[in-house]
């Protein structure tokens, strides 16, 4: 949570730092701020989006040719003008950008409390700065010889970034738990939380690790030291991302544009991994765990949010085809008990973006316990795809809109391909059924092309639903993690409360909630469970409840009793979850559209979630 963008060189920072903002916003959006050094340190800072930033400097100096800029999540104090980074020192001769929470700040704020600081704000944050102006002052070192002497007082996580009027010829940042990528320009440097600021200016960057602080001049030079001092090389790394990855290209909303993209995102993962002439399911990044995985006492699954809904249908497919026993755990959950756990586990941790922070610390936790952590990340670099022993990057693309689509779906199709070739290793389903899935697996793709069409369809469904105050997903077998993964998408940017449940456990209690406004969203493909599911359609109906089903297509039962029905191509059970989902993001879509609701960032949300 929270973006943080710096530049230095020869350019005007203003522009790349508002830029860089945009493109971060989906990490924070509750207020947003800038320093720029001109001779004066200039900050400017506003409650709400970016833009409004962009309205408030209207008039006003923003010259420059080095700055910092932040969007912010607030987590402590609320999200108003004060609150919003920068934040200054009390001589406003130095100012902090700042990521991640800082957990004895109320210790040192009462230390510098008594020694006669004044506190502007209600943040973590702002203990920072007048931590580093005050050892400047009394211990008379350097800027960056500060930072370093106050982070080693500090505990918790951190980016940070830090300008001062008195030494304008350098920006030192640092890194502790949150992410921070350095771009090397022609002889100028951007920072920032994700390299996606950085991508258009150059393809070089240096991704900083825990414990490291950088000071970044304007002549060119990069300084790496840990927060003991000792010197670092760069590691420099070459960007894949593209900029037109990053733009709308014609969709109204991100999330629009990502439901679309799954057709290629989904083939993108698959690609080179797939091989249905040889009859080969290879991946290459765990290539050299595959033995520990076929091996596995037990398969542990930690991740948070869609990516642990993914890892619910990785349950049921390693169980099902692989015959290994597989826990889903949430990582912020698993982190704080006292788990189980032998060295023969293997853990997959999954995340979009590869900085959440409870995943990252049940991944430490996992191996400090001995066990094998593998990775299923997006983001290529992120924090969880380095720390993890290996893994399978989803390659769906960066995922913009808030609420989760194709990483989601990219994510499963990992999972599937992970329980094909274990259960290929394992000899736990025939060569025949294994050459059957990999050849319908290879068809996917079509298939959820041809789901889209449908999209008018739900579109019509959304229009009659759009007021609703409350809804219920219901699906059994593969479909019940995808009823979870449709209520939330709903919950998540339409602000209608909605609950995903296995339909069998309806008569467990939501059955009470059942009357005529209550619209019950059925997961109903023609496939394991299809009959005692239309059983489940009966007794909603018989209540009368509203029923919008997913269907296979070709259905006529259940468009018998059903009210609305959405179809989808015929596949096998184990492959649904790729097809059933999508319905469900258009549902969620153009109700929130409907709902006037701000779909790419919903209220409260943040993407990458970098504070426990
Ligand atoms: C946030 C996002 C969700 C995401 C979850 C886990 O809540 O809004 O879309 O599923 O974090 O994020 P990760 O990046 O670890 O998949």
């Amino acid at each position: 949570m929270c973006g943080i963008v710096g530049y230095i060189g020869e350019k005007q920072a203003y522009p790349i730092l508002i830029k860089g903002l945009q493109r971060l916003e989906y990490r924070g959006y509750d207020s947003a701020g800038v320093a720029l050094l001109n001779g004066d340190l200039n900050i400017y800072k506003k409650s709400g989006k970016v833009a409004e930033l962009e309205n408030f400097v209207k008039e006003k100096d923003i010259s420059g040719t080095m700055g910092v800029a932040h969007t912010r999540w607030a987590t402590h104090g609320e999200p108003n003008d004060i609150n919003a980074h920068p934040h200054f020192s009390q001589s406003k001769d130095i100012a902090i950008i700042h990521n991640g929470i800082i957990e004895n700040y109320s210790v040192l704020k009462d230390e510098l409390l008594n020694r006669g600081y004044k506190f502007t704000s209600n943040t973590d944050s702002e203990v920072l700065i007048h931590l580093i102006d005050d050892i400047q002052k009394n211990e008379k070192v350097n800027l960056a010889q500060a930072v370093r002497i106050t982070l080693n007082q500090v505990i918790g996580a951190y980016a940070i970034v830090v300008i001062s009027k008195n030494e304008p010829d350098k920006l030192v940042a640092a890194k502790k738990g949150s992410p921070l990528v350095i771009g090397i320009g022609n002889g100028d440097f951007y920072i920032a939380s994700d390299a996606t600021p950085i991508v258009e200016y150059t393809k070089n960057v240096v991704y900083l690790n825990d414990y490291e602080i950088a000071v970044i001049k304007k002549n060119g030079n990069l300084d790496i030291r840990t927060t003991k001092n000792e010197k670092h090389t760069p590691y420099i790394q070459k960007l894949e991302l593209n900029l037109s990855q990053l733009q709308k290209e014609g969709f109204e909303h991100f999330m629009l544009k990502e439901i679309y993209e799954q057709p290629r995102s989904i083939k993108d993962s698959l690609r080179g991994r797939l091989n249905v002439n040889k009859g080969l399911v290879f991946l290459g990044g765990i290539a050299d765990y595959e033995q520990k995985l076929i091996n596995a006492e037990k398969i542990v699954i930690i991740a948070c949010g869609t990516s642990w809904h993914a890892g619910l249908v990785g349950e049921y497919l390693l169980e099902d085809i692989a015959r290994v026993p597989v826990e889903v755990e949430y990582a912020s959950e698993f982190r704080y008990r006292n788990s189980v756990v032998s060295e023969n586990d293997v853990f997959i941790a999954i995340s979009q973006s590869g900085e959440t922070a409870d995943t990252i610390a049940a991944i430490e936790l996992a191996q400090s316990k001995g066990a094998t952590v593998l990775g299923i990340c997006n983001v290529v670099g992120s924090t969880i795809a380095r720390i993890t022993d290996a893994g399978s990057y989803t390659h769906a693309g960066p995922e913009i809109g808030v609420a989760s689509t194709k990483a989601f779906t990219a994510q499963v199709t990992i999972l599937t391909l992970m329980a094909l070739m274990i259960a290929k290793k394992r000899g736990s389903i025939s060569t025949s059924k294994f050459h059957q899935l990999i050849t319908e697996l290879e068809g996917i793709p079509d298939k959820v092309e041809k789901t889209l069409k449908a999209s008018n369809i739900v579109e019509a469904i959304a229009e009659k639903f759009k007021y609703a105050k409350n809804f219920l997903y219901l699906g059994r077998g593969y479909n019940f993690p995808v009823a979870l993964e449709g209520a939330l998408k709903l919950k998540e940017i339409s602000y209608i409360h909605a609950e995903g449940y296995p339909a069998a456990e309806m008569k467990h209690g939501p059955i009470a909630l059942i009357d005529e406004n209550m619209p019950v969203v059925f997961i109903a493909p023609k496939t394991g469970l299809y009959e005692k599911v239309k059983s489940n359609i009966e007794e909603v109906k018989s209540r009368k409840g509203v029923i919008i089903a997913i269907v296979t297509e070709g259905d006529t039962d259940i468009k018998k009793i059903a009210d609305y029905t959405v179809e989808i191509p015929q596949t096998e059970a184990m492959f649904v979850p790729l097809l059933s989902t999508i319905p469900l993001q258009i549902l969620s879509y153009h109700i929130a559209v409907m709902r006037n609701c701000n779909v790419d960032q919903p209220r409260n949300l943040a993407k990458s979630v970098t504070v426990e």
